[in-house]
């Protein structure tokens, strides 16, 4: 089954959530916060919300979240969150939503992505790994419910 990705809009943004809730790993954040993101406002935090979606059939199978951290001469973005949805797992989903936000920190001029993730989180940490990731550091405890460390991983993409 093929997928593919696109930005979400405004209309995308309940599926979004509804994907988020069920997944426990995944960043939490408020219904309002995914709609900012598709709401283009200059005065906004830079973020994509990219969706991947069947081909043949309608629905959301997962989305990821980038944003531009630090402007200026050299900008810094950070990969906020990936979730692909259970059933569509191992497909190479996640990576698809990956590589389009590096692409997308790329276009806004970003030369390094950076993320932090659970240490006990494997599978998230096999799929940055395999995107180039490299470990950079780590922050004892910063996790709780349950307690955990976040590893800190960058890449670096070409402009
Ligand atoms: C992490 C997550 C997004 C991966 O999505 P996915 O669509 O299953 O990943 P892909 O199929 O694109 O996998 C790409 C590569 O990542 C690695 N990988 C992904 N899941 C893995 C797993 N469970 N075990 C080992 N390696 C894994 C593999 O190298 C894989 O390549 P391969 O299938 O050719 O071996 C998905 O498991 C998920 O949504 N997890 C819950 C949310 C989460 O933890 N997000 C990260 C923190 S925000």
């Amino acid at each position: 089954m093929g997928s593919r990705i696109r930005a979400a809009r405004a209309e995308d943004v309940a599926e979004v959530f509804a994907l988020e809730c069920k997944v426990q790993e995944a960043p939490h954040w408020p219904l309002g916060a995914y709609m900012e993101m598709v709401e283009a406002r200059p005065e906004a935090v830079r973020r994509c919300l990219l969706i991947a979606e069947r081909m043949d059939k309608p629905g959301l199978v997962g989305f990821a979240v980038g944003r531009i951290v630090e402007a200026g001469d050299e900008p810094i973005a950070e990969l906020e969150s990936v979730v692909v949805a259970e059933e569509a797992r191992r497909e190479g989903i996640g990576r698809a939503l990956c590589e389009a936000v590096l692409d997308w920190c790329r276009a806004e001029g970003a030369s390094n992505v950076e993320l932090e993730v659970r240490s006990l989180n494997s599978s998230a940490l096999a799929l940055y790994r395999r995107l180039g990731f490299v470990e950079e550091g780590r922050r004892k405890d910063y996790y709780r419910a349950p307690s955990d460390d976040a590893v800190l991983m960058r890449v670096v993409v070409e402009r």
